[in-house]
């Protein structure tokens, strides 16, 4: 069967009439008409193309569902400690997993390093390419020392294909490289087009609930930062996980961005190397490395990614402008934010920003979400404005409030705890969380209101 559709090539949206306008991400001029074939239906309305659960089709009392031969609710390590925190205490069986990254990140690195220590004659890992030979994958497998039994390679963009290989082998883990490069020949559409990433998401979908193997697809990202193909796609998994990292530095942050069996605000940082990815032991340390000492606009804060603190340095730079408007540029953090915590520092610090481009910086390539660094970008600011610097043994955290008033953060004393840990002798916090906070032998300063802590530091 065959007819035509417009679909969005931003949202994957569909309509069946052209729009200037995608209705669903309001985007113009982004649908295309696509010839799409649909996938031929047997009786019944099932797709034939789609593997198919026996039993799951009748509403059973939660309380009578039992657990099969093969738990779901067991997580079995990926032997990377790192990854084992993102993915919130490890494999779970069944689970479809999205990681997404830009090109030459590390996604296939990880993907032979976690088959480095899980695949075995028990647990059998079926490792799929579109884009590399065997020869390519085993060049780097023989250089990241990676050569486990139970690992099995096949080179292979045709889904059909592929789960003929699954049934033969029934993996207990299949790696998919990448989704982008699948094909179901019942669709018309090229590989990598919203139809074909979505139809062969909803395949390996059906594979992993009911083969109980876990999938792990590895997604392209845009220019624009999101999972080329359809954002449907991040619904349709349990699990997405982003690789960040700037492609000069070496470093390289794991991140949940969803988690259906787990917290999102883990993350794993990684160093890539000649041996592929290493864990960062400690991460602060690492953010911090390079610091300059002494220098205006230089201010360190604590942010709590999940159940690790982690230090981070902020850097404030102002300068005289030379055009009518300011510039304010952001880097490491959300530009609103920064421009925000500026008018409150013009307006309830008397700092006179108006005639100056400023720039806020977060030094490490982390991107600070915590509201918990207000009071560490303020000070970076009214460190460069007034060219005077910051003492360097000093931690500074607070949330920023538009009247100016420090509000209390979460967990302090983890922060601190790390600070002292890292050798910083003195702490900044909001009044509200001094009074029952444990010092840790640290010099710690109350301040109820920005004027208070620049007065402090400054
Ligand atoms: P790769 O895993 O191929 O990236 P992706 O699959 O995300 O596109 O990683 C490629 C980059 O990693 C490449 O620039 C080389 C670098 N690299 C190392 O620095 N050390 C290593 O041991 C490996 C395997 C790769
Ligand atoms: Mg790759």
């Amino acid at each position: 069967m065959k007819k035509t559709l417009f679909i969005c090539n931003q949202c994957g949206y569909e309509t069946a009439k052209w729009l200037g306008r995608c209705t669903a991400c309001n985007q113009f001029n982004t649908l295309e008409e696509k010839a799409v074939r649909t996938i031929p239906a047997k009786s019944g309305g099932k797709s034939a193309a789609f593997p198919q659960s026996k039993d799951t089709n009748t509403p059973t009392l939660l309380r009578d569902i039992s657990f099969g031969a093969n738990r779901t609710d067991v997580r079995k390590s990926t032997g990377i400690a790192e990854l084992d925190r993102v993915l919130g205490g490890g494999l779970v069986g069944g689970s479809l997993l999205l990681l997404g990254g830009d090109p030459g990140i590390g996604k296939s690195t990880l993907l032979l390093q976690i088959c480095r220590h899980m695949a075995s004659e028990a647990f059998p890992i079926l490792y799929v390419s579109g884009e590399e030979s065997g020869e390519q994958i085993k060049l780097r497998a023989q250089r990241l020392e990676v050569n486990p039994n139970g690992l099995y390679f096949l080179a292979e963009t045709d889904i059909h294909a592929i789960q003929k290989s699954v049934e033969t082998i029934k993996p207990a883990l299949l790696l998919i490289d990448s989704i982008q490069t699948m094909r179901l020949s019942e669709l018309s559409s090229l590989p990598g087009s919203v139809t074909q990433v979505r139809e062969c998401t909803a395949f390996f979908t059906q594979i992993a609930k009911v083969r109980q193997t876990a999938v792990l697809l590895v997604g392209h990202v845009t220019k624009e930062g999101a999972i080329a193909g359809p954002r449907v796609l991040e619904h349709m998994v349990d699990c997405v996980l982003y690789f960040e990292g700037e492609g000069r530095d070496s470093y390289r942050i794991i991140r949940a961005v969803k988690n259906r069996f787990g917290s999102t605000h883990e993350i794993g940082v990684f160093e890539m190397g000649e041996k592929g990815l290493t864990a960062i032991a400690d991460p602060s340390a690492y953010m911090l490395a390079g610091r300059p000492v002494g220098v205006p606009g230089s201010a360190v804060t604590c942010s709590l990614e999940g159940s690790r603190p982690l230090l981070l340095e902020v850097q404030g730079l102002v300068s005289h402008t030379h055009f009518g408007t300011p510039r304010r540029t952001a880097n490491g953090m959300d530009y609103n934010r920064m421009v925000m915590l500026m008018a409150v520092l013009e307006k309830r610090a008397g700092y006179k920003l108006a005639t100056y481009d400023s720039y806020v910086n977060v030094a490490g390539g982390l991107r600070i979400e915590e509201p918990a660094a207000d009071a560490a970008i303020i000070a970076a600011i009214a460190s460069c404005y007034k060219n005077k610097p910051i003492d360097p043994s000093y931690l500074i955290v607070g949330e920023v409030g538009l009247a100016g008033e420090l509000r209390a953060v979460n967990q302090p004393e983890r922060r601190i705890t790390e600070a002292a840990r890292q050798g910083f002798t003195a702490c900044v916090l909001p009044q509200a969380n001094k009074k029952n906070t444990k010092t840790q032998g640290m010099r710690v300063f109350g301040a109820a209101h920005i004027g208070e802590l620049l007065g402090l530091l400054l």
